[in-house]
């Protein structure tokens, strides 16, 4: 009798013994997962199925002003904001999103895409700046104009992937002129939506500037709460290159008054520190 109870109970810790290196050789994955984060080249136009949860807690600014303060260092040396659900948190060359930040609102706007009905990362938004896409989209429409939509919601691997392959192709310095370090990427945000139209083919292109679509965007698109982000002439300011399809979301009261005073995002919130 007293055989048979060893024998179950070293059967108990023999099985007990296998489900805490089960528990640890998941861990490991889990870490090995997060470690290949960087080397991830493949996950471009993830599918959304994919999605993860993510803080997106609304942090609010003091008078508008930026709250890098108090940031942690990632992301190379740029502070990271701790506003960054924020529908006018301020990410550039200076300011970075965490790295893990993903907002919980994510949705594929009703427009229509230039890459058609594909299931697309890049084709998600936050829910308020998916649905002033949509009624912009839809007066430009009545006007005669065909907006569609090119690239929205990008994660920080995706970034990565693309900063990466840009300098592959035209060398670091072009490439930061062009492309956002991963981390500092407005599309990050889930607030910005590249714009394209079928004159310049669905593309991409400078040449958006001087198209009827463009001079649409450029004159109306405050009206629906975004802003065209990286203005021609304030390069210096932005640290980009003039970007006629880049549009920002960030409500209309403070895209008003940015269109009025021709001004950038960083221009705006300096304008707001300095009251
Ligand atoms: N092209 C813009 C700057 C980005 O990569 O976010
Ligand atoms: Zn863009």
């Amino acid at each position: 009798m007293r055989k048979i109870a060893l024998s179950t109970m070293t059967a108990l810790l023999f099985l007990l013994s296998g489900c805490v290196e089960k528990e640890k050789s998941f861990v490991q994955v889990e870490h090995n997962h997060a470690v290949s984060e960087n080397e991830n080249t493949k996950n471009q136009d993830k599918q959304i199925n994919n999605q993860k949860s993510s803080n997106d807690s609304e942090q609010k600014l003091t008078n508008g002003k930026q709250n890098s303060d108090d940031a942690t260092k990632n992301n190379g040396s740029v502070p990271v904001v701790s506003n960054p659900a924020s529908i006018t948190v301020m990410v550039n060359k200076s300011h970075a999103l965490p790295k893990e930040y993903r907002a919980n609102d994510l949705v594929r706007p009703k427009v229509k895409f230039v890459f058609g009905n594909e299931k697309l990362e890049k084709a998600l938004m936050r829910t308020e700046a998916a649905s002033a896409l949509e009624k912009m989209f839809e007066k430009a429409a009545s006007e005669g104009i065909h907006l569609f939509a090119a690239s929205g919601y990008r994660s920080y691997e995706t970034q990565d992937y693309l900063f990466k392959r840009e300098i592959d192709k035209v060398g670091r310095e072009k490439a930061e002129q062009a492309v956002a370090y991963p981390g500092t990427s407005e599309h990050q945000t889930g607030l910005a939506m590249d714009i394209s139209a079928p004159s310049v083919n669905y593309t991409i292109t400078e040449k958006l500037e001087n198209k009827e679509e463009g001079k649409w965007l450029a004159e109306h698109a405050h009206e629906y709460g975004f802003i065209l982000r990286y203005p021609k002439g304030k390069e210096e300011i932005t640290k980009y290159k003039f970007e006629p399809w880049h549009f920002r979301y960030v409500g209309k009261k403070i895209a008003s008054e940015i269109y009025e005073k021709g001004i950038t995002l960083e221009e705006y919130f300096e304008e707001v520190k300095g009251i």
